[in-house]
């Protein structure tokens, strides 16, 4: 009987607020994916679930960003995981979030609402994407600063990274926003890019499809309003097939679009 999941040891976990973590797994030898996408991760004796690998294609071990559902058969039992514990993976990786699916450009920007930084964590740290784009602004917008943590982490420590670092510097900034509480920056991003005052902090003109790019990861309402500003400026949406200017990742949004990947 062919082995439907790999079951791999848990390295570190790391805790940003009372539901948000991450969990860093060994990579299972025969896994392969493309930096964006996700794949099927579980317990023993809990349903798995779909969770985009937030580090990148090249890396020996898998991070994962997950958030604590109160009574969720799994989330419950993943925030309560402890090196040396077991986690099952998947063995089929999928998504739209990935640099196939877009034309090159100048500037690939990145727009994430809590966790849906994860696939992005993944992205700006593959060189492949800096082959693509001149560079890379990654978005996030969550309700509290602790929420931020992950992604200010993940990018401070590629930039600081001797071989990865040289390779980013000047190209991969990280615009961070909250809504429920004061931070440099304060407001969904879908108002600050209406308004233009994303583009006016980070002193580039605004999006533009001639030549840029973008991939959008978040709820169903964020995805919704920031494909209709991308659009009503002439994006169109990519996909593997056919790369466009954008690409939208609605799996997390709404699992019913979730075939089974384990
Ligand atoms: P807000 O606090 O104004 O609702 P959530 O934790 O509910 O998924 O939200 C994550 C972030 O996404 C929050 O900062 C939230 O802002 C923001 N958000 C929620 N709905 C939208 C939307 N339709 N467009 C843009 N951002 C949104």
């Amino acid at each position: 009987m062919p082995k439907t999941v790999y079951a791999e040891k848990v390295t570190e976990v790391e805790h940003y607020t009372d539901g948000l973590f991450r969990l860093r797994v060994k990579r299972p030898p025969g896994l392969r994916f493309r930096s964006g996408e996700f794949v099927m991760i579980g317990l023993p004796g809990a349903p798995m679930r779909a969770h985009s690998i937030a580090s990148p294609n090249w890396d020996d071990e898998l991070d994962f960003v997950s958030v604590k559902v109160p009574g969720g058969p799994l989330s419950e039992r993943l925030a309560r995981t402890m090196p040396g514990d077991t986690l099952l993976v998947g063995r089929e990786c999928k998504g739209t979030l990935v640099n196939d699916a877009l034309e090159p450009g100048r500037r690939l920007f990145l727009f994430a609402t809590g966790t849906g930084v994860a696939p992005f964590a993944s992205l700006v740290r593959d060189p492949e994407t800096y082959d693509k784009f001149d560079e890379v602004v990654l978005t996030q917008t969550c309700r509290t600063v602790a929420e931020l943590e992950f992604a200010e982490r993940a990018v401070a420590a590629a930039l600081a990274d001797p071989l990865l670092g040289e390779f980013l510097a000047g190209r991969l900034r990280l615009f961070t926003s909250t809504t429920r509480e004061p931070h440099v920056h304060t407001g969904r991003i879908t108002t600050l890019m209406r308004s233009g005052a994303l583009f006016e902090a980070l002193a580039i003109p605004p999006i533009d499809p001639a030549c840029d790019r973008a991939m959008i990861c978040g709820s169903m309402a964020m995805l919704r309003d920031t494909q209709a500003i991308l659009e009503s400026a002439g994006f169109v949406e990519g996909t593997d097939a056919m790369p466009g200017s954008f690409v939208v990742e609605r799996t997390f949004a709404d699992p019913s679009r979730i075939a089974v990947l384990a």
